[in-house]
């Protein structure tokens, strides 16, 4: 079976790819000849999620799923939410994003946030959703230098590390797009 994974991040391609159960043979956006920027216009995390994933199936004809990302602030409202990557503005910038961030939560005594990540797929003229979720707080400065985005300063629930203090494999064990791919993929695994 062939699937393609909407996604133009070749970390994300590799790190699932070697997930997904030996029958599906899963396919990069350039693999189908997409070279084009899929629409994110949706208003909601699971909605840019299901934008993509659609796009592919219409345009492409493939069967498909496609990720999206944010951070969802309590205090906030649940911003930036779907629009984290661009918080502060283009060109993205995550420092720029995590210092808005920390201005917008200075005096606020809840600090309280969670990633989402929602995977939807199309297959066989069928969507299905799959939501990760990681739960934790803002610190008030940033602490470590691996990962990406808000992970220095994001700490996870029953967690004295940020995300970006911790491995990749640490991260991946407890981070809502590792809970939403292993979701995925114990549901193509019953395929
Ligand atoms: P995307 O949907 O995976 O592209 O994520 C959208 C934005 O959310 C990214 O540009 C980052 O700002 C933020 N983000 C997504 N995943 C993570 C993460 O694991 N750690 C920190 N920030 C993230």
């Amino acid at each position: 079976m062939k699937l393609v994974f909407a996604t133009n991040n070749p970390n994300k391609l590799k790190e699932v790819q070697a997930l997904v159960p030996a029958h599906i043979q899963l396919l990069s956006l350039k693999d189908i000849g997409c070279f084009e920027d899929i629409p994110e216009t949706a208003d909601t995390i699971e909605g840019n999620a299901q934008l993509k994933a659609l796009h592919v199936k219409k345009y492409y004809g493939y069967d498909c799923f496609a990720d999206d990302t944010g951070l969802e602030v309590t205090a906030l409202d649940g911003a930036p939410g779907v629009y984290s990557a661009r918080y502060a503005g283009t060109p993205r910038d995550a420092d720029a994003n995590m210092n808005k961030l920390l201005a917008e939560l200075q005096n606020k005594e809840n600090r309280s946030a969670q990633f989402k990540t929602v995977i939807a797929l199309q297959l066989n003229g069928e969507e299905h959703l799959f939501t990760g979720i990681a739960k934790g707080n803002i610190i008030d400065h940033k602490r470590g230098n691996q990962g990406f985005g808000y992970d220095p300063i994001f700490q996870a629930e029953g967690h004295d590390k940020t995300f970006a203090e911790l491995s990749m494999e640490e991260k991946n064990q407890i981070a809502h797009r590792g809970k939403a791919v292993r979701l995925l993929i114990e549901f193509l695994s019953s395929c």
